[in-house]
């Protein structure tokens, strides 16, 4: 099966993709700075290798024995990005092609890099762009993180050779439970309003449409990518997406199946909020070239939260570590307060003396 690098593996999709590779019968060695904490790898830490270490640090002689290499490490959402935009450039943009570049010296072939389908939105409400797009489509993105994203797929992309093949997933917004527990994506933030609050809160009255996907068929995606013939996905870009959602609809859908469940929610609409993005994507291409198909529908993925959320007692809803950009302003606050002779900006690259970012 063979040994995979997952950098960012401790994050909100590494968590389930690390699980699933296992239990495919890969083994997984984990690169990550563990910005939101450990919760990702409890339960598998003895059957990963955990290399505890920025992603603009890995060097050759990390990837000893590494068949292939899934990057998910960098900064992972709009308000991130611009919190920091260099940082967000460095890691998304330049990191992206530094691990690539590593892995091509050190002989591993397939790199798939994490991108998004928001390189797709050119920010504003962009009439002309509500067509399907493909990955033939051009892209435009104004935002900070689309842009890094959309920079480092093009900087992986430019290493392909006969032996190296970077493989790109553009996914649509995930959803779903993780150890690793995110609330700031448009479902996971639906199912914890309607338990916290009894509200859902429609920004611009939800007329934006977003591409959905839950997190287990992303995962799938990866492992397809990983699993595919060199010569169907060298250089190759794929959309992962399930479906195209407005988001009113799927406010409904949510609400519909929390009924089912017996909790109830109110739907709010609020049109002061401008700042949407809205976009809509085919995933044909993966569905056809590596025969994925999403098995996950929105209403099952809010099913299977919510027990989990139960279960594993993730009802601390205002907790910052759930919300990414809560927590990297928390972080760089507690590293500036704990060292203030010599301040660092948690985002650069470690030395020595860093301690580590969150425990
Ligand atoms: N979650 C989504 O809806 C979504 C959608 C499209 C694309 N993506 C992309 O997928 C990837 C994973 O997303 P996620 O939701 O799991 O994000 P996440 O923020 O939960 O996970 C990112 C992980 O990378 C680690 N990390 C960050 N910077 C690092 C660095 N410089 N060196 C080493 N480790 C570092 C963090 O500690 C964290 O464990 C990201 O590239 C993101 O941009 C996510």
């Amino acid at each position: 099966m063979g040994t995979v690098l997952v950098a960012g593996g401790a994050g909100y999709i590494g968590s389930i993709l690390c699980r699933e590779l296992l239990e495919l019968g890969f083994s997984v060695r984990v690169a990550d700075r563990f910005f939101y904490g450990n919760a990702g790898v409890v339960g598998i830490k003895d059957r990963i290798e955990i290399l505890e270490k920025d992603l603009r640090q890995i060097a050759e002689s990390d990837l000893k024995g590494v068949d292939a290499c899934i990057n998910l490490a960098g900064l992972s959402n709009d308000p991130t990005a611009e919190y920091n935009p260099d940082a967000n450039w460095d890691m998304n943009a330049l990191g992206a092609e530094h691990l690539a570049q590593v892995c091509r010296s050190a002989g591993v072939w397939r790199y798939i890099l994490a991108s998004s389908a928001s390189v797709y939105d050119r920010g504003g409400q962009q009439e002309e762009q509500d067509v399907v797009l493909t990955e033939e489509s051009e892209v435009f993105p104004k935002a900070a993180y689309a842009v890094s994203k959309l920079e480092g797929e093009k900087r992986v992309l430019a290493l392909k050779n006969d032996r190296f093949s970077p493989i790109i997933l553009r996914k649509g917004t995930v959803h779903g439970f993780s150890p690793r527990m995110r609330y700031d994506l448009v479902v996971n933030t639906f199912v914890k309003d309607a338990l916290g609050s009894g509200t859902i809160t429609l920004f611009y009255g939800g007329e934006m449409w977003r591409p959905l996907v839950e997190i287990r068929d992303v995962a799938r995606a990866y492992i397809a990518a990983l699993q595919a013939p060199l010569e169907k996905v060298r250089g190759e870009i794929f959309n992962v997406v399930e479906k195209n959602y407005r988001i009113s609809e799927l406010a409904l859908h949510v609400q519909g199946r929390l009924e089912k469940l017996g909790i109830r929610a109110n739907v709010a609409v609020d049109y002061a909020y401008r700042s949407v993005r809205s976009y809509r994507v085919s995933s044909k291409k993966i569905r056809q070239t590596l025969g994925w198909a999403p098995l996950v529908a929105v209403e099952d993925s809010v099913e299977l939260m919510v027990k989990n959320i139960r279960e594993c007692g993730y009802t601390n809803f205002d907790y910052p570590r759930y919300y990414n950009i809560e927590w990297m302003k928390l972080l760089q606050e507690a590293q500036t307060v704990s060292s203030r002779s010599h301040p660092q900006n948690i985002f650069k690259v470690p030395d020595e003396t860093t301690p580590p970012a969150a425990s």
